[in-house]
């Protein structure tokens, strides 16, 4: 058996392939998969999100106690949750950010205690307000004025204090796509630290003021997040030293000191065999020696710190496994005028189980699965089935020549926002979430069936 190139892969670390050449996860073959789970499916490496989860949790404590702070791990479940995944997360003493009622009740379902939890969110709704002040989660992250006001009163209205923790915008702009760059100004979430011409508060001070006016709310902290995918530690440590900036400023005003910064997720991972991401080694020491030098700048104490990483636990313990059908060569004109051959791959899924391609141009790796080939590569685009020419997975790739129907193509990083963004467009059946550990797999989340689809409409009236 020979690992694949793992220090430059973005595989799993579970990803192997056997002396006739076939893929392996967890020691489990892919065909052996195939068979019994069908294709499309997510199949998740559960000892590769362990690991990951364990190193966040590990690095970022070592670096915060040496400089006399402490830091918790907030897993992003927006990126992938089932009951199982939570549980996973409470037993590598992860805690978990939600950012509705849905990845609330998975989230508790699973196990993960309610104190643990952080409810996001730019438009909470009274009842996702309610759920989480009933159950006790452990901070609500305000995101507007008003927000402030209706956590306040259905706090009193329930007879608890609400922790709370105000969501700023920090200006900072990072992250690799518009739509998932979230701490520039112009844009939903947060509030500015920024004052406009002529005002004496910025926006997030007179929220800061108003919640410590209220009784029935506790500000526990600060919050940023300010992108995803980031490839650096610049953004963070820009955002941390504007977060620590107005909290001192806060102590200066009012004399009260946030005891908790949360500085978000975002940090980025390999998508493609060439990409060396920052590892929660490098990115804790960075983050912590510069809270520590800004603190003493200052003069405040180090705050509490906690992230809140999604993406860089549970994206490289995810693969997608398809089955190859109809391949076509297309005649095309480059830009040269010279006429090549594409050869067009399709698999059986496409944009409802991974959307990110065409949402944001993301870029994938790919393998042949069941076997490895020596026949010639060839150019191809690995496509979907759905009734759209958008519905590309990998644009360009090189693969085996004699790739055809019936073979297994794995597609590498999907753990993160896969599942979590899929949808039933033309009705196909979201794939199922097989998770393989030590040579077993089990299924967290089951394939959608037909059933499902017809249970949930109301049918055709009179
Ligand atoms: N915390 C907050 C408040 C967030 O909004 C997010 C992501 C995270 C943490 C986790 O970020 P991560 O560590 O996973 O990068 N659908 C996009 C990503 C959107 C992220 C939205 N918020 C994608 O597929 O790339």
């Amino acid at each position: 058996m020979t690992t694949l190139d793992l220090l430059d892969s973005p595989w799993p670390n579970g990803a192997a392939r056997d002396d006739a050449g076939e893929m392996l996860l967890a020691g489990v073959p892919v065909t052996r998969l195939a068979n019994e789970y069908g294709t499309p499916a997510y199949l998740i490496d559960e000892t590769c999100f362990r690991e990951n989860a364990r190193s966040f949790v590990a690095e970022f404590t070592e670096a915060f106690i040496a400089i006399g702070s402490q830091a918790d791990v907030y897993y992003a479940s927006k990126a992938l949750l089932t009951k199982a995944i939570a549980r996973w997360a409470h037993e590598e003493e992860l805690h978990l950010d939600t950012a509705s009622g849905g990845e609330l009740a998975v989230a508790l379902a699973g196990g993960m205690p309610a104190a643990h939890i952080a409810l996001h969110g730019n438009n909470k709704s009274d009842d996702e307000i309610a759920a989480a002040l009933e159950v006790g989660v452990g901070r609500i992250v305000v995101d507007s004025l008003p927000e402030i006001e209706r956590v306040a009163q259905a706090a009193a209205a329930c007879g608890v204090v609400a922790p709370v923790m105000l969501r700023l915008t920090t200006g900072v702009h990072a992250g690799w796509h518009e739509f998932i760059s979230t701490a520039h100004e112009d844009q939903k979430f947060g509030l500015s630290i920024t004052s406009a011409p002529g005002e004496a508060y910025s926006p997030a001070m007179t929220a800061l003021l108003r919640i410590l006016e209220l009784p029935s709310l506790r500000l526990v902290g600060l919050h940023s997040h300010i992108g995803s995918q980031i490839a650096n530690t610049a953004g963070f440590v820009e955002a941390a030293r504007a977060v620590l900036r107005i909290r001192a400023d806060l102590v200066r005003r009012t004399g009260f000191l946030c005891e908790e910064i949360d500085l978000g997720g975002g940090y980025g991972i390999a998508y493609l065999p060439d990409e060396t991401p920052l590892t929660p080694g490098e990115i804790a020491p960075t983050l912590a020696q510069a809270i520590a030098a800004a603190c003493v700048e200052l003069d405040t104490p180090v705050p509490h710190v906690s992230i809140e990483p999604g993406r860089a636990i549970v994206g490289p313990a995810g693969i997608t496994l398809y089955t190859v059908g109809t391949i076509k060569p297309v005649t095309v004109s480059g830009a040269d005028g010279e006429t090549f051959t594409r050869r067009y791959v399709s698999v059986d899924g496409g944009m409802s189980d991974n959307i990110r391609p065409a949402l944001y141009g993301a870029k994938y790796h790919a393998e042949l699965a069941n076997r490895v080939s020596t026949a010639t590569p060839v150019l191809a685009r690995v496509v979907g089935k759905h009734c759209e020419s958008g519905d590309i997975i990998i644009d360009e790739i090189w693969l085996p020549g004699d790739v055809c129907a019936g073979d297994l193509l794995a597609v590498a990083a999907t753990g993160a926002y896969g599942r979590s963004m899929a949808s039933n467009y033309n009705l196909l059946l979201r794939p199922p979430v097989i998770a393989v550990r030590d040579g077993d797999a089990r299924v967290l989340l089951r394939r959608e069936t037909v059933a499902d689809l017809l249970a949930l409409d109301e049918g055709v009236g009179q």
